[in-house]
């Protein structure tokens, strides 16, 4: 596994022993994220941090990981905030912003936005959700829960739940669960059911996602149910997410149905998809 100077715009870019490493190295990698062990690896190190959407986890996340391991951290949280509100463009920005930086972590509200911002950077760029495209390190925190508590990933029935057409993060998790043999339930209100071109990928690496918009078909099934949020800031019209606003929400009474160790997900934020009830039992 080579990923020095490595891009991360899409879950995509690695491959699946790529991945493996990843989680590896993850797990050697718990104590010192705890900071029970101590490690300056990235000292004299800069993260730019450019966070253009709100986030608290995977922001923070970021810099966490940074300074657990030497590396300091300069950000910018809001575009009004930058020459951007002067008019200077993304490109233009980016290109500064990997002057003073060894790496840029930028979340953005395009598509497309750090595949862009990774050509104009000598340094690796990592996107931190570009719109509604990818979320790709959030997917590797996803397998290495799923591995944590599942073991393997292989042959798992993993139902995603919710905003499957704006939700970025279910976008990398399905190209990521069918690099690793799983098998894959979309429930969705037919109108937020996953982007036909991801499926059709999908079907075209072998995977075949049964899709529905019934919870209850799945819940005795599933040995994942992985919640998502609707993403109600992706909605051209307020009207269309007044119509499945709260469409599915996870409780224990749901939840009878469930296998004894079914795992519930959720990337966070949660609005209202998920009971906090859930939170105290096992499948949490
Ligand atoms: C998600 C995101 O920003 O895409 N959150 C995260 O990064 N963990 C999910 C969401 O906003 O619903």
């Amino acid at each position: 596994m080579d990923l020095y100077q490595k891009d991360v715009v899409s879950i995509m870019d690695f491959s699946k022993d790529d991945i493996e490493g990843i989680l590896d190295m993850a797990e050697e990698m718990v104590p010192y994220a705890k900071g029970e062990k101590i490690k300056r690896s990235l000292d004299g190190k800069i993260l730019g941090n450019l966070f253009f959407e709100p986030s608290t986890r995977t922001k923070l996340s970021f810099e966490s990981a940074a300074y657990r391991l030497g590396c300091d951290v300069i950000d910018v949280s809001e575009m009004s905030m930058t020459s951007m509100a002067k008019g200077e463009t993304l490109a233009d920005t980016i290109k500064i912003v990997d002057a003073y930086c060894d790496v840029t972590v930028l979340r953005h509200p395009y598509e497309g936005a750090s595949k862009m911002a990774a050509k104009f950077s000598d340094h690796p760029v990592i996107n931190a959700g570009d719109g509604a495209g990818s979320h790709p390190t959030q997917t590797l925190l996803d397998l290495f829960t799923m591995k944590r508590s599942k073991g393997s990933i292989d042959g798992l029935n993993i139902a995603l739940v919710g905003d499957l057409k704006y939700g970025r993060t279910v976008h990398s998790l399905a190209d990521a669960l069918t690099m690793f043999g799983a098998k894959l339930t979309f429930v969705a209100p037919e109108s937020l059911q996953m982007p036909s071109d991801i499926v059709d990928s999908l079907r075209r690496k072998g995977c075949e996602p049964y899709q529905t918009s019934k919870l209850e078909e799945v819940v005795g099934s599933a040995d994942v149910l992985y919640v998502t949020r609707i993403q109600r800031e992706r909605f051209p019209d307020p009207a269309e997410y007044q119509k499945v606003a709260g469409t599915y929400r996870i409780d224990n009474k749901i939840l009878r149905e469930a296998k004894s160790d079914l795992i519930v997900m959720h990337p966070l934020p949660r609005v209202d998809e998920i009971a906090s009830e859930v939170d105290g039992t096992e499948h949490a």
